[in-house]
C-alpha cells in the first residue's frame, strides 16, 4: 500500500479537481508557479486554467494572467497557457517554443531576469503583489510543512508572498525525495542582510521542507504525472571537440597549480554541449569533484555513479526521461549526493564568488573582444533568456563560454565583429571555446583578445573576413583601445537577415 501524501488531515476538505482550483484564478491576477526546467512544475491546474481561458475567450470575455516561475517549465504550463493566449506577462526564463513565438510576435510581455534576483526583487515589491501561488510538492506533512518535489526554484518566496496557495501533490514524485532539499530562510532585504553561512557545496544551512500558513491553502489537487525534460543528444564531433579543449585546459590549469586536482565546484549551463563536457569529465583524471550549479543533468548523474563527483548542489533536476527514471529508482542513494536549494541560493553571487565556481555556459554569439550574447538572435528575437549565466559568469573563479563556431549549417558565424545584443561584458568572459580551439583571455587587453579569439575560435570560413575587419578597424583613426568600424559592426547580421547567410 502506498503511503498517504497528505498527512495533515484538517486539509482534506481542500482537496478538489484541477478545474475547481483553476476557477479560483481570475483575469489580471498574478500567479507564481513552481517549476524549473522540466521539473517540479504544476501539471494539472495550469492545463485546466488554459482550458478555462480558451472558454472565456470563445465567449468574448478577456482573461489573461501574469505568470512568474523559477525558470522554464513544461508544455502543460508554458505551452498550454501560451497556446490559449492566456499570458499577459511572463518572467524570468522561458524555453517553450509556443511562448517564444508569442513573445517574438509582441503578443506577450517577457521580463528576462538573472535567476538569483527574482526572489529578492519580488520581496522588494518591484514586481507588484502576488495573488496566487501554484506549487507542486511531493507531500504535506502532519505539521503542515511541505515536502518539495524535483525542483525548488522560487517556491519558498511564492508560498510566503502569495495571498492564496494552490498545491499540487504529485504522487509520481518519489517519497524518498524527503530530506534532499535545503530550504534556507535566512535571507533578508538591506539593511538587514547577513552573510549566508555556506562555505562548502555540501553544507546544509536550512531545513528540508517549506513553511506554509495552512490558512492560505485554498486548494489541493492530487496528480500522478511525470516531469517532462527533453532528452539530451549523444555528444557529436563538435561537442566532443569542445569538451576535449576544455579538459586540456583544466589539465593545464591543475599542472600550473591554478586549480586543485579535484577542480573547483562546477557550474554547468543548459544544453547538449554542457552535458557533453560533463560526459567528457568521466574519462578525465579528476577525482572528488563537486558541483555548485543550477541544474543536475544526465552527465552529473554519470559522474556520481562513476564515483568522480562527490556531490552536486543545484535548484532542480534537468534529467532526460531515462535518467529521471534512474534517479527515481534509486532516490535514497542519490539523496546523500545531491542537495536542491532555492534558486536565490543555488545562484547566489556571494556563494559563487566564495566557492570559486568554474562556470561553463553556452552562447549565441561572441564578438572578437569577448562580449557575449546568450539570448537574442540577430539582436532582436529572444531564444530563451539569460538564466543563471550572469549570476555565475560575473562571480566565477573562471568564466567559460562555449559554442559551435557556426550555426544554421554554417550560414552564421558564432564569432562576429560585434555582438548584436550584450548579456555578458568582456570583463565577465574569461575563456571562449569552440570546436576550433580555446581562447584564454585572462590578462589580455582588448586587441590581444581580438587576435586570439579570431585565430583560436572562429571557423576557418569566417576567419579571413574577421581578420580583414579587425585590421581595417585598427587602421582607423578614431581610437585604438577597442578598434571598431561602427558602419560595419553589425553588417554581418544585416547580411544574414537580407540574404540568409553571413557569408559574403
Ligand atoms: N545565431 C542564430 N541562431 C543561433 C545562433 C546564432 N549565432 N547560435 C545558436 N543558434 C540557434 C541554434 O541554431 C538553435 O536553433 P534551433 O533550436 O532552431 O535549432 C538554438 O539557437 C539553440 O542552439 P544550440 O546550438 O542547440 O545550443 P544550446 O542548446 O547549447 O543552447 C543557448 C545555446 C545559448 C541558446 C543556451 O545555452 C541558453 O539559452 N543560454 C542562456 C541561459 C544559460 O546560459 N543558462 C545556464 C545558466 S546556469
Amino acid at each position: 500500500m502506498s503511503l498517504p501524501r497528505i498527512s495533515r488531515f484538517d486539509l482534506a476538505h481542500r482537496v478538489m479537481s484541477a478545474g475547481d482550483a483553476a476557477s479560483l484564478i481570475s483575469d489580471g491576477m498574478t500567479v507564481g508557479m513552481s517549476g524549473f526546467t522540466g521539473s517540479g512544475y504544476p501539471k494539472a491546474v495550469p492545463l485546466a486554467l488554459a482550458t478555462r481561458i480558451e472558454a472565456e475567450h470563445a465567449a468574448g470575455r478577456a482573461m489573461r494572467v501574469k505568470v512568474w516561475t523559477g525558470a522554464s517549465t513544461g508544455p502543460e504550463l508554458d505551452g498550454a497557457l501560451a497556446k490559449a493566449n492566456g499570458v499577459e506577462l511572463r518572467l524570468p526564463y522561458n524555453s517553450d517554443p509556443i511562448a517564444r513565438e508569442r513573445i517574438n510576435r509582441g503578443e506577450m510581455e517577457y521580463l528576462d531576469m538573472h535567476l538569483s534576483q527574482v526572489a529578492p526583487v519580488a520581496w522588494q515589491g518591484f514586481l507588484g503583489p502576488l495573488d496566487i501561488a501554484i506549487v507542486e510538492v511531493s507531500g504535506i506533512r502532519a505539521d503542515g510543512s511541505l515536502i518539495p518535489s524535483s525542483s525548488v526554484g522560487n517556491n519558498k518566496t511564492w508560498l510566503d508572498r502569495a495571498n492564496g496557495v494552490i498545491l499540487e501533490v504529485n504522487r509520481w514524485q518519489n517519497p524518498a525525495l524527503e530530506g534532499m532539499h535545503d530550504i534556507y530562510y535566512g535571507t533578508a532585504l538591506p539593511p538587514h542582510r547577513v552573510p549566508i553561512p555556506l562555505i562548502r557545496p555540501d553544507d546544509r544551512i536550512g531545513q528540508p521542507t517549506f513553511r506554509c500558513d495552512p490558512e492560505k491553502i485554498l486548494a489541493i489537487v492530487e496528480t500522478d504525472a511525470p516531469d517532462r525534460n527533453a532528452p539530451f543528444s549523444p555528444p557529436d564531433a563538435v561537442a566532443g571537440a569542445i569538451a576535449g579543449h576544455l579538459l586540456e585546459f583544466f589539465t593545464h590549469e591543475v599542472g600550473r597549480g591554478r586549480l586543485p586536482p579535484s577542480l573547483l565546484p562546477l557550474q554547468s549551463g543548459v544544453g547538449n554541449i554542457a552535458n557533453a563536457v560533463l560526459t567528457g569529465l568521466l574519462d578525465s583524471p579528476f577525482e572528488g569533484m563537486t558541483a555548485y550549479t543550477e541544474v543536475i543533468q544526465d552527465g552529473m548523474l554519470d559522474l556520481i555513479d562513476a564515483g568522480k563527483l562527490r556531490m552536486a548542489s543545484a535548484t532542480a533536476f534537468s534529467l532526460s526521461p531515462e535518467a529521471a527514471a534512474r534517479v527515481n529508482a534509486d532516490m535514497a542513494r542519490y539523496r546523500d549526493r545531491m542537495i536542491l536549494r532555492p534558486q536565490e541560493i543555488s545562484n547566489h553571487p556571494e556563494l559563487v564568488r566564495r566557492l570559486g565556481c568554474i562556470a561553463m555556459n553556452g552562447l549565441i554569439e561572441a564578438d572578437i573582444y569577448g562580449n557575449v550574447n546568450s539570448t537574442h538572435v540577430m539582436g532582436s528575437r529572444i531564444q530563451n533568456g539569460i538564466g543563471g549565466s550572469g549570476d555565475f559568469a560575473r562571480n566565477a573563479y573562471v568564466s567559460i563560454f562555449m559554442t559551435p563556431s557556426t550555426a544554421k549549417r554554417g550560414a552564421i558565424s558564432a564569432i562576429v565583429p560585434h555582438v548584436s545584443h550584450v548579456d555578458h561584458i568582456t570583463q565577465d568572459v574569461q575563456v571562449i571555446v569552440t570546436e576550433q580551439g580555446l581562447a584564454d583571455l585572462r590578462g589580455l587587453s582588448p586587441k590581444q583578445r581580438a587576435e586570439l579569439v579570431i585565430e583560436r575560435c572562429a571557423h576557418p570560413d569566417y576567419r579571413p573576413a574577421l581578420r580583414d575587419y579587425y585590421l581595417r578597424a585598427r587602421a582607423g583613426s578614431y581610437g585604438q583601445q577597442s578598434p571598431m568600424l561602427p558602419s560595419e559592426a553589425l553588417s554581418w547580421h544585416q547580411r544574414y537577415i537580407d540574404t540568409g547567410t553571413m557569408r559574403t
